[in-house]
């Protein structure tokens, strides 16, 4: 309950609200108070801050009201009070939340926070502390962790041609050769692609080009499956590159895509060279749909721990069965 704010009308009183709401991380805490409780160790993990932030920022909402603060064992847990209380502070959060709904940092947030607690869900510390958790841990102590993503592998089809778009050096396309018949990798990049020959050496069935994404140096309709990862952001025409990658698809063929999820992270866009802060799901599905693609999903992937970057965002879709080669549109 905004309480401790003097009355609705007076001046003073929407000058505070204002003035503790007007900070983008005191409205990011808010944003995550208001789906459930939480102590000071989750908001910083989703917030990705230290706690003396955190902590600071807790306490200006706390002393106007926004939230509410108690103890429990050795920790404290908030709550927001936002949509409580006086009428008027209530219409200035309605227009916050509305304002933030979109905001990159926002769903970030929110996609760390869920990964984090995933593993609280009731019955999962139980699992995780009883045999089946054991099973988890000697499973990766026995085996290691990479037959899983080989099991998986295997499921591609042995006779399948696949287009590694921007394959910068060649992780994606030496993993995906032993278990299909050719692998064709596509870099603008010289020193990228003496890195990915380095790599794929011993494996026959991989053949670089050099090439620009929006004009591949690949047939049309000649590759069964293509992957684009972490490189359309660094593409001007984003809608020219995704074509390109479906003029090259057979039809029934799968194109995935593997980029940034948009966020605010400008610092990060130009230190890695980004031309763009990445993709919202709706935008990344029109994309997919424009170039001719059917049967598109777009999923948010959450941040794994400790990963620095942005999360991302993942895309797949197939292009139409009869679908003419070159606009990628299905025929009449
Ligand atoms: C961040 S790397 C990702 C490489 C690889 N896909 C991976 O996941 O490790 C992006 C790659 O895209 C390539 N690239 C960027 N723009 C390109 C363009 N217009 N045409 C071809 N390659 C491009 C870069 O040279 C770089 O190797």
């Amino acid at each position: 309950m905004v309480s401790a704010a003097p009355v609705t009308g007076k001046p003073e009183a929407l000058l505070g609200w204002m003035t503790s709401l007007g900070d983008p991380t005191r409205l990011r805490l808010l944003r995550l108070l208001e789906r459930r409780e939480l102590g000071v160790a989750d908001l910083c993990h989703a917030l990705g801050l230290p706690q003396s932030t955190v902590s600071r920022h807790l306490k200006v909402l706390a002393d106007e009201g926004w939230v509410d603060g108690r103890a429990q064992g050795t920790t404290r847990l908030y709550r927001s009070t936002a949509g409580e209380g006086d009428p008027g502070a209530r219409k200035l959060w309605l227009l916050a939340r509305e304002q933030t709904e979109r905001w990159p940092a926002v769903e970030h947030d929110r996609l760390r926070l869920d990964r984090r607690l995933a593993g609280r869900e009731p019955g999962a510390a139980s699992f995780f502390a009883g045999a089946a958790g054991k099973w988890d841990e000697l499973r990766s102590q026995l085996y290691g962790h990479g037959f899983t993503q080989a099991a998986l592998l295997s499921l591609l089809p042995p006779g399948a041609v696949i287009a590694d778009l921007g394959c910068g050096t060649g992780q994606a396309a030496a993993l995906l050769a032993p278990y299909v018949s050719r692998v064709v990798g596509v870099d603008q990049s010289a020193a990228m692609l003496k890195a990915a020959q380095r790599r794929t050496k011993a494996l026959p069935n991989v053949e670089l080009r050099r090439g620009e994404l929006t004009a591949l140096p690949i047939d049309d309709a000649s590759v069964d499956g293509a992957l684009l990862v972490l490189a359309l952001t660094y593409v001007e025409d984003a809608a020219r590159a995704l074509r390109e990658m479906a003029r090259v698809l057979k039809p029934g063929g799968r194109g995935v895509v593997v980029d940034l999820l948009r966020h605010d992270r400008d610092d990060f866009r130009r230190q890695m060279g980004q031309l763009g802060l990445g993709f919202e799901t709706d935008e990344l599905k029109g994309l997919m749909t424009g170039a001719g693609l059917t049967a598109v999903t777009v999923r948010a992937v959450p941040p794994e721990e400790g990963a620095k970057g942005p999360a991302l965002i993942l895309a797949a879709g197939a292009r139409a069965e009869g679908s003419d080669s070159t606009t990628g549109r299905t025929k009449r």
